[in-house]
């Protein structure tokens, strides 16, 4: 019996370079007018959603997921279907991705399979790594430096709100976590205006601090640092608050209890902001902690158009990133 060697016709560089790559591990792997088109792809997902249902068919999307979820697993799986593709969910919460394989080798088996891959995860590292082994992008749905789909879609929310984005102040209060950093960076990218307020030690990390500046510097956005929470809802559009503790930090939990109750958001906080100022939170909330159930439940909270709109941003995400534009699969460029 003759054996034989099944080879798939090389891709020619020039082809390759017809779909550059794409990923969206941080917002700065989005440019300014990417953003912007993500707007605009979402307002029209999220006002004709039929004119979409075959967007993605024919392409799977693998999610690897080392923390829970509600939102963000239910809002990629049901753009993932209204988009007309399929999705696999592993739960990886009982183990790092990396224990059982390293991360070059899941990420040359899964390129194989799927047309994109999505991970939450507890180290950025871990998404940086996946994205840069892997011919097929990779989304981040969390990690301990970013949560850009959250980001994405709470300044599409505004966007819906306000109009401009380039004219809404943004005032966040709390945490210098994950989502503010996604918050900023985005606000950078945009142009827009963002007030930051968190207590002495608990700021952003300072080298996204000094990313998201150099991009105002290019953009006109206003970023503004403070740890006076008064003053920083002072002439916003939008308050927005966060977990005290983010997951991965709860040994902190006694010790921020005692520091950040200044930051809650309350009555009397949400009386400092001008009338027309909403409340918003990326959930899961802990009422009566960080937001008091009287602002969260009140008419100024749009804390549920923010959950929805996760899902028509992502949606946009995976047609921007997964869609006919995407990188195509090639067995030259692996590392
Ligand atoms: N906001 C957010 O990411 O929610 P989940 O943790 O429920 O996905």
């Amino acid at each position: 019996m003759s054996s034989h060697t099944l080879t798939a016709p090389a891709m020619p560089q020039a082809e390759i370079n017809q779909y550059p790559r794409q990923d969206l591990v941080s917002i700065r792997d989005l440019t300014p007018s990417q953003i912007d088109g993500i707007m605009q792809l979402s307002t029209r997902l999220k006002a004709r959603p039929e004119d979409f249902r075959t967007a993605l068919s024919g392409k799977h999307i693998a999610m690897f997921f080392e923390k829970p979820s509600l939102r963000t697993r239910l809002t990629f799986e049901a753009g993932v279907c209204g988009l007309g593709g399929s999705v696999s969910f592993v739960d990886q919460t009982h183990e790092r991705l990396d224990a059982r394989e390293t991360l070059k080798d899941i990420a040359h088996n899964l390129e194989r399979w799927v047309s994109a891959i999505v991970l939450r995860t507890f180290a950025h590292a871990t998404v940086e790594r996946v994205a840069e082994f892997a011919n097929a992008p990779v989304i981040n749905a969390l990690s301990e430096l970013e949560h850009p789909c959250q980001a994405l879609a709470d300044y599409f929310t505004l966007y819906e709100r306000f109009g401009d984005l380039k004219k809404v102040r943004l005032a966040y209060l709390g945490d210098g976590n994950n989502v503010l950093h996604s918050l900023l960076l985005t606000a950078a990218q945009l142009g827009s205006k963002i007030r930051i307020a968190t207590p002495e030690g608990y700021g952003a990390n300072s080298q996204i601090l000094i990313e998201a500046l150099e991009i105002a510097n290019h953009t006109g956005a206003t970023i503004e640092i403070m740890t006076d929470p008064r003053r920083a809802v002072r002439g916003a559009d939008a308050v927005y608050t966060d977990a005290w503790v983010s997951m991965g930090h709860e040994l902190e939990a006694d010790e921020r209890s005692r520091i950040f109750p200044p930051y809650q958001v309350n009555d009397k906080l949400m009386a400092c902001a001008p009338s027309h100022a909403v409340f918003m939170h990326c959930l899961p909330a802990h009422r009566n902690q960080e937001v008091t159930d009287a602002v969260i439940d009140s008419v100024r909270s749009i804390v549920f158009d923010q959950a929805e709109n996760r899902m028509h941003v992502q949606k946009a995400i995976l047609m921007l990133l997964a869609g006919s534009a995407s990188r195509m699969p090639t067995r030259s460029n692996h590392a």
